[in-house]
């Protein structure tokens, strides 16, 4: 008999064109992790409420980033793929789970005071109730297993405690999740100050690769990437710049750092700029492309949308009923 896979859960937020480094850290491994686990990938748009948004950019950056994971290789007869807003038991379940939260541990939270004042003119309660609702996706699922990148360990950690909370306060219900955060390319650095994670809301765009940049823009990106007065490939912790680019070489070709190094032994950063740059321009010119031909099919992402949402609203009312009842809601028979 086949073993049960574990189940894995995992989102991104629709808030802006994903960058190379969101498809490295996240998207690409969730392709490979479809077939070891039993994956459920959403598309986070209540989280990206928590700061400004323009209303009809939300709603088609939704079906972007929808269209992003198919053509990136999410397979939705593998993984249920959802739209967060979609299934109502998250915001309910953040609803039960705030009721075990202290506002302390929510304001401590690295990404809450950052975001805090780069947004101080709009420093709501979804912000500092942010971690809860992402407890609430991964706990919902009984989930067991959760990938993410290096800056959102600590919310990991709070669904944890939230679960164990819960757990001895009523009785064993949600299962306590690992994070698996993935080996190469967690840490993408910005191409311009290397010593920064690379961000799709970095005010230089020169910063940046986004998922749905010309393979112009890509090369001339690359070229002007920072780097260091040595003008020699090799991985030097201390070289933060030629790293980057040898680390994100190395994702894209699938070469290792020392094959990368005798590879352009005696050549300097100028070719290796434009090499990385080809490099990458191949693989995001083409997931782009497919990219563009999922969104000329409304029917089809509509599709997809419809049959994630069934699969994940039966799995999510199970669980909130099973919440409610617990904490001693009165459920009417009809809906037990
Ligand atoms: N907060 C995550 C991010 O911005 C996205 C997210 C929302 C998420 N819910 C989640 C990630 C649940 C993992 C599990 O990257």
């Amino acid at each position: 008999m086949e073993e049960k896979k574990a189940r894995l859960f995992s989102a991104v937020q629709p808030s802006g064109i994903p960058t190379i480094a969101n498809y490295i850290g996240a998207i690409k491994n969730w392709v490979a992790l479809q077939d070891s686990y039993e994956c459920i990938y959403s598309i986070a748009d209540l989280h990206t409420l928590t700061v400004r948004q323009v209303p009809a950019q939300l709603r088609q950056r939704t079906v972007e980033l929808l269209a992003l994971y198919l053509a990136c290789g999410v397979d939705p007869n593998k993984s249920v793929m959802f739209v967060q807003s979609h299934v109502p038991q998250h915001a309910e379940l953040a609803w039960i789970l705030n009721t075990i939260t202290y506002p302390g541990e929510l304001a401590r939270m690295t990404q809450y005071k950052d975001k805090s004042q780069r947004h101080a003119d709009n420093v709501n309660m979804g912000l500092m109730d942010y971690p809860v609702l992402m407890a609430a996706d991964i706990l919902l699922y009984n989930a067991e297993v959760v990938p993410v990148g290096k800056d959102q360990k600590q919310h990991l950690e709070i669904a944890r405690d939230l679960a164990v909370r819960f757990n001895n306060r009523y009785s064993p219900t949600f299962a306590v999740p690992e994070g698996i955060i993935p080996k190469v390319g967690a840490n993408v650095m910005s191409l311009q100050d290397p010593m920064h994670k690379m961000s799709k809301s970095d005010a230089n765009e020169n910063a940046f690769i986004s998922m749905a940049d010309d393979k112009d823009t890509i090369i001339r990106k690359f070229k002007r990437a920072v780097t260091d007065s040595e003008n020699s490939i090799s991985f030097d912790e201390n070289r933060p710049g030629i790293s980057n680019l040898m680390t994100i070489y190395s994702v894209f070709t699938g070469l290792s750092f020392a094959e990368i190094e005798s590879k352009f032994a005696g050549v300097g950063y100028g070719q290796f700029k434009i090499e990385v740059g080809e490099a990458v321009a191949d693989l995001v010119c083409k997931i782009d492309a497919k990219k563009k031909e999922y969104l000329a099919d409304k029917g089809y992402l509509e599709g997809v949308m419809a049959e994630g949402r069934e699969k994940a609203y039966y799995m999510a009312s199970k669980m909130l009923n099973k919440v409610y009842k617990k904490v001693g809601l009165y459920i009417p028979e009809r809906k037990k």
